[in-house]
């Protein structure tokens, strides 16, 4: 028997970052909103361990990986013995700050139970998903979600009328951003370290009424520290919104930066724009926001 999932990913329509934490982590937050532009993973019994196979070269393969550690986490805590092969189909850009390995974790947490007949509930599949990433835990939930601490208290959410019909366009430079390094240099910039508590459930809010009423907290506390590395991010956000989106900003801690266009049509002939003014180098894709 084979399991063969879908591992999406996800931008953040607004990350704010309230504070430093005595354990180190930053209190955020975020509202987190799925995008469907898929890796794939395969899961099947054979062999013996865990056999881990990808078709990216720059992945490693070992226990570095989530999907491995996910993998090595979910058979101690269900106390499986019998060997385990998983290939990942890789799609995402890497270190893109739209979530792609925090994705392929959860999604291994949930294929293995389903290969296993679900020995483990929601409840210990979310603990695991939180000892893995901060992120991770969204990722349990296929839907739009306020997660609040370090990122792993998701609150899921019914779909936010003002995006029904957008389109996104996704944007990655070609290059990556180390997210602990763009936590780091936050503290260089107090006023986007120490932001306004509220706005997120504030946009929440708003985003079941209407994109104009959202607009004022779309926001990324990290832009401040990358932007400042990474100027051409900025250059890109910018020409972004005076083409056509109705929102511009980067995702998590970075690289991708994303629109928001309200009709298909005019997502397609901003990514043509894009294209003819910065050439070839990008990776560049346009879905649906809600599939
Ligand atoms: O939890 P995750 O492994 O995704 O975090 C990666 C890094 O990002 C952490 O080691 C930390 O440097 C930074 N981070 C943070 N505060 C958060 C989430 C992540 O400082 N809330």
């Amino acid at each position: 028997m084979q399991v063969e999932l879908n591992s999406s990913c996800k931008v953040n329509l607004i990350l704010n970052i309230l504070g430093k934490r005595p354990d180190g982590f930053h209190e955020l937050e975020t509202v987190m909103h799925p995008v469907p532009v898929c890796d794939v993973l395969r899961f099947e019994r054979a062999g013996s361990g865990i056999q881990l196979t990808c078709d990216h070269p720059d992945l490693p393969v070992d226990s570095s990986n989530l999907v491995f550690r996910a993998a090595t986490q979910f058979t101690r805590e269900a106390g499986i013995d019998v060997g385990i092969k998983i290939h990942l189909a890789k799609r995402i850009p890497l270190a893109a700050g739209l979530g792609g390995g925090s994705g392929n974790a959860a999604t291994t947490l949930r294929g293995l139970n389903q290969l296993f007949g679900n020995p483990l509930d929601p409840a210990r599949l979310d603990t695991i998903a939180a000892s893995l990433g901060s992120d991770v835990p969204f990722f349990l939930h296929d839907q739009p979600a306020l997660a609040l601490g370090r990122g792993e208290k998701v609150e899921p959410l019914a779909p936010f009328k003002s995006l029904v019909g957008v389109h996104i366009l996704l944007v990655h430079p070609g290059f990556g951003v180390s997210t602990p390094w763009a936590y780091k240099n936050l503290g260089r910039f107090p006023k986007d370290l120490n932001g306004e508590t509220g706005r997120a459930r504030r946009l929440a809010t708003n985003l079941g009424i209407s994109l104009s009423a959202a607009r004022p907290d779309f926001y990324n506390s990290l832009e401040a520290p990358v932007f400042e590395k990474f100027p051409l991010l900025e250059i890109f956000r910018n020409f972004l919104a005076e083409n056509g989106a109705s929102i511009s900003m980067m995702s998590g801690s970075g690289s991708t930066v994303f629109a928001l266009v309200e009709r298909q049509q005019k997502a397609e002939a901003l990514s043509e724009q894009f294209r003819s003014k910065f050439g070839d180098s990008c990776w560049m894709t346009t879905v649906p926001l809600c599939s």
